[in-house]
């Protein structure tokens, strides 16, 4: 089932968000501070993630989203673009078991042809090798944009349609929610993007429509379970509306659901 109308029943205030989603920024910066190597912050960052990793399954939440490299990253010198792949393999080896042991979900979405088939054959095996795990669901945005996103849905569904005999015909939001990359997925509650950037960077375009942002300028490689806990209470005090006045939405149960 694809739970592509998340906007629709307003969730109880004070609820942990079911699914946050993070740009991990500033790696390069933390380790500049420093007067260390970029790549010095992106190794760090990978143990950040980690930890992240563990205070959300601690904590309920049920998905996590990562941006790890978008589409645009490939503009990046090529050294520390290999760097970044390289860095991706030794996590893909290094932390697979111990998610499945932790009974988690790993999903990978993006573009991936792009990557060496080592790598593309690595996340493949981990997704089956994680499947059908019950626990946190951690996506990595791997090659990812948000316009990529939304046109590879487009093109799938009008593929459908073609096969079906009915090309040309009208779709609607929730025909073509349900071929983005994360239709497995509610929409994020959260939106976090570390490192003091305040823009999308073309993440998750079409599901960040009525999340809940979040920035810090904390950098990726210092954001801990305790600058996790502080996002997640500020998402804690604020009243989600979806278009309806407050008096509506404090009226209501948190679980009606109404147009
Ligand atoms: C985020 O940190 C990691 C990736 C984009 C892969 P950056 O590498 O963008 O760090 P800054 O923004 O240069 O500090
Ligand atoms: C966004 O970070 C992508 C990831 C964190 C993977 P960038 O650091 O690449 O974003 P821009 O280009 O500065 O907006
Ligand atoms: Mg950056």
């Amino acid at each position: 089932m694809s739970h592509t109308s998340s906007t629709k029943e307003v969730p109880a205030v004070g609820a942990i968000p079911k699914h946050i989603a993070i740009i991990m920024d500033g790696n390069g910066r933390w380790a500049t501070k420093r007067f260390l190597p970029r790549v010095a912050g992106h190794v760090k960052g990978v143990e950040a993630v980690r930890g992240v990793v563990e205070a959300c399954a601690r904590r309920g939440v049920s998905y996590l989203t990562l941006f790890a490299f978008s589409s645009e990253n490939w503009r990046r010198p090529a050294e520390e673009v290999s760097l970044l792949m390289r860095l991706f393999v030794t996590a893909l080896e290094k932390e697979v078991a111990k998610m499945h042991a932790n009974d988690i979900r790993l999903k990978v979405v993006g573009d991936l042809t792009r990557f060496d088939a080592k790598l593309q054959a690595m996340i493949q095996a981990a997704e089956e090798k994680t499947a059908l795990n019950k626990g946190l669901t951690v996506t990595v945005c791997a090659n990812y944009g948000g316009r990529w996103d939304i046109v590879q849905a487009a093109n799938r569904l009008q593929q459908d349609l073609s096969a079906a005999g009915k090309a040309g015909q009208a779709i609607d939001e929730d025909q073509l929610s349900g071929y983005l990359s994360m239709a497995y997925a509610p929409e994020p509650d959260l939106f976090v993007r570390t490192g003091g950037e305040t823009r999308i960077s073309n993440f998750l375009l079409w599901q960040l429509a009525y999340s809940e942002f979040y920035f810090t300028d904390t950098f990726w490689p210092d954001f801990d379970a305790a600058a996790l806990d502080l996002a997640i209470a500020s998402y804690q005090h604020r009243e989600r509306r979806f278009g309806r006045t407050s008096a509506q939405v404090s009226e209501q149960s948190p679980a009606q659901e109404s147009n």
